[in-house]
Formats: C-alpha cells, structure tokens, sequence
C-alpha cells in the first residue's frame, strides 16, 4: 500500500470511528430523556458497552494514524493541540465513567431508576457532549500545524 493509500485509510477509519462514537452518544442522550422501563435500560446498557468499545477504537485508530499516517508522529508529538485534544478525550473517558457505572449498578441490583435518577445520569452524558464538540475545533487547528 501507497503511503498515501494508507493515510486515506487511517483518515477514513478516524472518521468513520469518531461519528459513530458521537451516534451513540447522542442515541444515549435520547433514551435517557425519559423514566425507563426494564426494556429501555437494557438498550442502553447495549449502547453504552458500543460507546465504551468505540471509544477504545477510536484511541487505537487515532494513534495508529499519529504514528503512521502521511505527517508521522514527530509532527504530533510536539503540538499542543494535538496533546490539549487527548486531553480532552481523556476527559469524556473520565466523565462517560460514572453512567457507565450507574448502569451496571442498577443492571446488578435489578433497579430500574425513576426521573429524577435518569435526569442525574443524563447531566453526565450532556457533559461528554458539550466537551466532545470541542475536540473537532483542537483536531482542524492541530492538522494545520497551530499549536507548536
Ligand atoms: C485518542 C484519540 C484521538 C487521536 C490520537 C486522534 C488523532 C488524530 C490524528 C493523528 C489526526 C490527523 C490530523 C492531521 O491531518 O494532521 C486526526 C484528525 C482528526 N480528528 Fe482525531 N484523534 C483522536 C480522537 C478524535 C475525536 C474523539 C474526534 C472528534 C470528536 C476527532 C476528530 C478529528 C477530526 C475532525 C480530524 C480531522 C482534522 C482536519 O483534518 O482538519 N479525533 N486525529
């Protein structure tokens, strides 16, 4: 493969990763805007363990594509909106933890919440969301070699 072919790749797995990352996100967000029944807090576990495997998917595929994609790693390594970016993500990690959590919880416990405890999961979610709108804004300025 081109190294070129191989960029396109990278770039496209990246991409195909990161919108269906955000996909699930706001899938969740929709199913948590309302008091659930056993059958919906199933779906969103279901989502979740989704959101929790593309997220890992998306570290290794961002990497991969930071090491071998068309500007190589030297150019990341010292850009601090390549690294302000990570951090960011690390971030959603941290605050996707504690739904995440929950859900197991109260799928262990055989809980199925009311509102008011669905309204505190959903907070977290709308958090990740507000945060991850950032990250395509640190990723365009970061590919444009801002930051150094
Ligand atoms: C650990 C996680 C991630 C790593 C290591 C990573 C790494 C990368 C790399 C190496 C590029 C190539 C930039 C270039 O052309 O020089 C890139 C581009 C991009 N990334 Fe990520 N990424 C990660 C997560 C994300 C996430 C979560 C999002 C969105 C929510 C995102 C959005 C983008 C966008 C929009 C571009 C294209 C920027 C452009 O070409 O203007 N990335 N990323």
């Amino acid at each position: 493969m081109t190294p070129v072919a191989l960029d396109a790749l990278l770039a496209s797995l990246h991409h195909l990763l990161v919108f269906s990352l955000v996909a699930v996100l706001f899938a969740e967000l929709v199913l948590t805007g309302a008091a659930p029944d056993a059958g919906r807090l199933r779906q969103l576990g279901k989502l979740d363990g989704a959101y929790g495997m593309l997220s890992m998917s998306v570290v290794v595929a961002g990497f991969v594509r930071a090491v071998y994609g068309a500007k190589g790693w030297s150019y990341y390594a010292g850009n601090e909106m390549f690294w302000a970016k990570i951090s960011v993500f690390v971030i959603v990690g941290l605050l996707s933890a504690v739904p995440t959590v929950q859900l197991i919880r109260w799928r262990k416990r055989g809980v199925v919440p009311d509102a008011a405890a669905m309204r505190s999961l959903r907070r977290w979610m709308l958090g990740e969301a507000a945060l991850i709108a950032l990250i395509p804004v640190l990723a365009v300025l970061m590919a444009r070699g801002i930051g150094y």
